[in-house]
């Protein structure tokens, strides 16, 4: 697995897992460093990985039991270190259902949120966030591009580097 930082007006991580466990693990990499209120924004492909990141994530917590998709109840509610909020947004279609499912007391409150297929509501892009945007490369290797919202996330991510530092800096940091 590989890490690099990129800087693109935001700060990012890019790495590149070739293994279902290789994303798992940058998951629990990822859940070791959250906090209460922690909110991760998945996006990427069917299949692309997002559960396997969200498991990793849960088993930092502390949460042994199996995740998934929760794709036809939407939200599975997990119990850890904090709650853990999974969500799977696969089969919402409009931001009236975001509401009515109370995602922003989730989003505020003092679990970790996961979101699956964050990237269909273009209202989420504005919470303070780690968007984890995974890309399959070929049937065993992905890319994984981790891009923080807010100076928390920031340092979520370069705790994943080698280093431990992210260099550049963006308005407002
Ligand atoms: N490097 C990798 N990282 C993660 N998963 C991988 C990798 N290589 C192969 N896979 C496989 O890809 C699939 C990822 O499934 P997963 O359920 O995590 O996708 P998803 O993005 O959550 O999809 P959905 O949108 O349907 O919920 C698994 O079958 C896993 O074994
Ligand atoms: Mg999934």
């Amino acid at each position: 697995m590989g890490v690099l930082p990129i800087f693109n007006g935001k700060w990012m991580v890019v790495a590149r897992t070739c293994s279902e466990e290789q994303t798992e693990a940058l998951g629990r990499a990822v859940g070791e460093r959250l906090f209460p209120g922690a909110v991760l924004l998945l996006e990427g492909a069917l299949g692309a990985g997002k559960s396997v990141f969200a498991r990793g994530v849960a088993r930092a917590l502390g949460i042994s039991g199996p995740v998934r998709s929760p794709t036809f109840t939407i939200l599975n509610v997990l119990e850890g270190r904090w709650p853990f909020y999974h969500f799977d947004l696969y089969r919402l279609d409009d931001e009236t259902a975001l509401l009515e499912l109370g995602m922003e007391e989730y989003l505020d409150g003092e679990g970790v949120c996961a979101v699956e297929w964050a990237d269909k509501f273009s209202a989420l892009s504005t919470v303070p966030s780690l968007s984890i945007r995974i890309v399959r490369v070929d049937e065993h290797c992905r890319e994984i591009m981790l891009a923080a919202e807010g100076l928390e996330y920031k340092n979520v991510c370069a705790a994943l580097l080698p280093k431990g530092e992210l260099t550049g800096a963006s308005a407002g940091d």
